[in-house]
């Protein structure tokens, strides 16, 4: 796969080129590379059918997603845990109404992937935001103030990582401290892990799945991923859960009521062309994308004064802290000045940074990051 290709994408329906088409787009996360073959063939021969009804789930894709959970993540689920899903934040959203009251709370870290900031509100819930802290110059959790804000009306957690849009790709420790605190609290835990399989150094540190949590701390534990990151096929609109506890499967389940949809007939088989044969693929990927991390991280220290970002070691989205600068809010002067479109840190509770997309060729890195450069030099 040449990831150097340019392939347009205007014009295509695309939320990321067609909302805003007259503004150059780093925003929402998804990637401008085409899906591995595996992936297409999947979509054609599923098309070529021709008779697209009411799907489920067939039986080699459960075999696919308990091979690859064993495979790469050295998991052992059983086929009754898979829950699933037409995407992953409507899993969010039933998690928080299924274990969550009016008046109750549900707790967060951020800047963390929005919705986990609005998602209580379905459930007519609270949201106590215990922002993450820099120690030793890597976010982490705030400990202490977790301890602190945690009330009795506190019923759910929800975890982000590998971190978006921090980048972190958080250490056993720090997850197994998340589920002791959960535990010691008696919370739900929600780990969203749609990034996991977008780790750079993975032979220094392994993603950490909280399915590998020992069993007396997976009780309430919800477990949430997707293919869609990984192999581009966000538009597709698949994720599965996995919920070791059967009573806390039931109560996930409970409030779907009418609102959810089937789920496409073509997404069942894509995520399982994307498991059982996406892998080689998916490193070629990571390594192109280690360049382009690279050259966000090198060009926002040497060439953009004032900006700073963290150490990334999953995703390709790059937080750029731009607090020191003379400028209210970085994304609209961006846009105004420069017109490009990224994503405000606002959206993610970290007014004053941008999250740039660089899951892109790398020709349209450095055009991004040139033209960040010059639109922040003017201020
Ligand atoms: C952490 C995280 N969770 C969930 C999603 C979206 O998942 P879905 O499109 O399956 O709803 C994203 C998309 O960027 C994300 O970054």
């Amino acid at each position: 796969m040449n990831f150097d290709t340019i392939i347009p994408r205007r014009g295509t329906g695309s939320i990321k080129w067609d909302r805003r088409p007259e503004l150059d787009p780093y925003w929402v996360a998804d990637m401008d590379f085409q899906s591995p073959e595996c992936v297409l063939d999947a979509v054609r021969e599923r098309a070529s059918h021709g008779v697209f009804g009411y799907a489920q789930a067939h039986e080699s894709l459960n075999d696919a997603l308990i091979t690859y959970l064993a495979t790469r993540h050295d998991t052992a689920v059983k086929e009754e845990e898979i829950v699933h899903l037409g995407g992953l934040v409507v899993a969010l959203s039933l998690a928080v109404r299924g274990f969550v009251k009016k008046g109750e709370a549900i707790m967060i870290c951020s800047p963390v992937y929005y919705p986990f900031l609005n998602v209580a509100k379905d459930a007519k819930a609270d949201t106590i935001d215990v922002p993450h802290v820099k120690v030793d110059g890597k976010y982490t959790f705030d400990w202490e103030a977790m301890e602190a804000a945690v009330t009795e009306k506190t019923k759910l957690f929800i975890l982000c990582n590998p971190q978006n849009p921090l980048g972190r790709n958080f250490s056993q420790g720090e997850i197994m401290k998340v589920a002791e605190f959960c535990d010691r609290h008696g919370l739900v835990l929600v780990s969203d892990e749609i990034h996991c399989d977008m780790v750079f150094d993975e032979d220094e540190q392994p993603f950490y799945s909280a399915l590998k949590l020992p069993d007396a701390l997976k009780q309430k534990l919800i477990v949430l991923q997707a293919p869609s990151k990984t192999y581009n096929i966000a538009g597709l609109g698949y994720a599965f859960a996995v919920i070791p506890n059967d009573t806390i499967r039931r109560g996930f389940m409970s409030d779907r009521g009418c609102t959810l949809p089937e789920i496409n007939c073509i997404a069942f088989y894509t995520a399982e062309a994307a498991y059982r044969h996406g892998e080689p693929w998916r490193q070629e990927l990571m390594s192109y994308l280690k360049k382009n991390r690279d050259t966000f991280m090198e060009f926002t220290k040497s060439e953009i004064p004032n900006a700073t970002t963290p150490d990334i070691e999953a995703t390709y989205l790059g937080w750029m802290d731009c607090r020191s600068m003379d400028v209210s809010n970085p994304a609209s002067h961006l846009e105004n000045d420069a017109g490009l479109f990224v994503t405000d840190g606002v959206a993610f509770g970290g007014p004053g940074h941008i999250r740039f997309n660089y899951g892109c060729a790398h020709s349209r890195v450095l055009e991004g990051l040139d033209k960040i450069k010059s639109s922040f030099a003017k201020l």
